[in-house]
């Protein structure tokens, strides 16, 4: 994979900020792949590069590109449309860069919301996207501290939701319901549900 090419599309169509983001997802990601056990590097440079490609697009073209992918949007989901910025840029990585593996396109689709049995790669980037190092409030030490010295990433995924659902509530934001679906499947695995 050419990851000069990667590096100068997002350079040229994310913000600067955006663009220092998505390299500090990056060393989270591989940081806790290597705390994790899990060995595909590759993969997880992938899916932390592309996971904010499509960040800076216009809500127009995100409407645009997710439409044209099938999705059906409520009225809510449009005015939100910006959550689907993780389905932009798994489009601009199946089609711009040729990447096929379905394992990294989904993980960069799911990294903004979740989605009910996430697979570790999913974990990783959603949380490392959660809490990179530039992300430095108290609402993230604790799910940091979970998943890199408590090694349980369902801890630090309960945790990480929890803050973004709690901040969602105190603004009046809509939440997704694959935030909540997401967030309740790891509370029932970790209660030991059925
Ligand atoms: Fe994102
Ligand atoms: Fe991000």
């Amino acid at each position: 994979m050419d990851f000069e090419k990667i590096d100068s599309y997002l350079k040229e169509n994310l913000n600067e900020f955006r663009y220092q983001h998505t390299l500090r997802v990056v060393d989270m990601g591989i940081i806790l792949a290597n705390k994790h056990g899990y060995d595909d590097i590759l993969k997880v440079k992938l899916a932390c590069y592309f996971h904010d490609a499509g960040k800076n697009l216009s809500p127009n073209k995100i409407l645009d590109m997710v439409s044209n992918e099938g999705y059906k949007l409520t009225c809510e989901e449009i005015e939100n449309i910006h959550i689907y910025h993780g389905v932009a840029s798994m489009i601009i990585a199946r089609d711009k860069f040729n990447i096929n593996d379905m394992e990294v396109l989904n993980a960069i689709k799911n990294h903004v919301t979740g989605v009910e049995k996430m697979t570790i790669l999913d974990k990783i980037v959603f949380l490392a996207d959660f809490f990179e190092m530039g992300r430095d409030f108290d609402r993230v030490h604790k799910s940091r501290d979970a998943a890199i010295i408590d090694l349980n990433l369902d801890e630090a995924l309960i945790l990480a939701y929890d803050s973004t659902i709690n901040e969602l509530v105190s603004k009046r934001r809509f939440i997704h319901e694959n935030t909540l679906r997401a967030r309740n499947f790891i509370l029932r695995k970790l209660n030991n549900c059925c």
